[in-house]
C-alpha cells in the first residue's frame, strides 16, 4: 500500500524534485557551452574586423563568424556578444564595415579583440584615406547595412545586406584554429 502523505510536503517533494531537475539540465547546458567551445576551437574560420561607428564613436572588434548568408539578395552576418564594446555602437549605426584579414595581419587581430579603451582603439592602425572605417591591406572590404537581429543566446545575430564589396591587395588568409592564429 502507498504510504499517504499530505498535499504540502508533496508540494514540497515535487518542488525539490524539480529543483532537482531544473540544477541537472543547467549543469547539462553549461557542460554542452563547454563542450561546443572545445569542438569549435579545432574548427578553422577566417578572421575580420568589423568597424561601426555612432555618436562620434567609431568601434572595431575581432570577429570569426562573419558568414556569407545569401547572394540573392546579398546578405552577410556576424554574431556579437552583447557584452560586445561594438555591440551599441553598431546598434545603433545600422551600418557596419568588414575588413576579412590577410596572413600577414594578426597584429590587427589581436589588437582588436583586447578591450582597448575607445581613446587607444586606433592608435598606430593603418586605414583607408578614403574610408576610415577600412583597414589597409586587407583581402577584401565590405560595408553592410542591418536588415534583421536575431537573438541567439548571449549574442544577437546581426543580418546585413552588403552595400559595397572590394577586393583587397591582401594575400592570403588568417586563420584561427587551436585558439591561435595562422597565416594561409
Ligand atoms: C579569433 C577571435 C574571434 C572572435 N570572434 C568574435 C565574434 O564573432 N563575436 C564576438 O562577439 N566576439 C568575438 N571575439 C571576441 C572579441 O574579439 C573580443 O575579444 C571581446 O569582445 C572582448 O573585447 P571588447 O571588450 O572590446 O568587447 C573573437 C575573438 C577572437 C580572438
Amino acid at each position: 500500500m502507498r504510504p499517504r502523505i499530505s498535499r504540502s510536503r508533496a508540494c514540497r517533494i515535487a518542488s525539490a524534485s524539480l529543483t532537482r531537475q531544473l540544477a541537472a539540465t543547467l549543469g547539462t547546458v553549461d557542460d554542452r557551452g563547454a563542450e561546443q567551445r572545445a569542438l569549435f576551437r579545432r574548427w578553422p574560420t577566417g578572421v575580420s574586423v568589423v568597424v561601426a561607428e555612432a555618436g562620434g564613436r567609431r568601434a572595431g572588434l575581432t570577429v570569426n563568424s562573419l558568414v556569407s548568408l545569401s547572394l540573392d539578395p546579398p546578405l552577410i552576418g556576424i554574431s556579437l556578444a552583447l557584452s560586445a564594446s561594438l555591440y551599441e555602437v553598431l546598434r545603433d549605426a545600422g551600418e557596419w564595415a568588414v575588413s576579412m584579414l590577410a596572413a600577414d595581419q594578426e597584429g590587427l587581430a589581436q589588437h582588436f579583440a583586447r578591450s582597448i579603451p575607445p581613446i587607444a582603439l586606433w592608435d598606430g592602425v593603418a586605414v583607408r584615406d578614403d574610408d576610415p572605417q577600412l583597414l589597409t591591406g586587407a583581402v577584401g572590404w565590405l560595408h553592410a547595412g542591418t536588415v534583421q537581429e536575431i537573438a541567439a543566446g548571449d549574442h544577437t545575430v546581426f543580418v546585413g545586406e552588403v552595400l559595397s564589396i572590394e577586393q583587397g591587395p591582401g594575400r592570403g588568409a588568417l586563420v584561427y584554429l587551436h585558439r591561435a592564429y595562422h597565416g594561409l
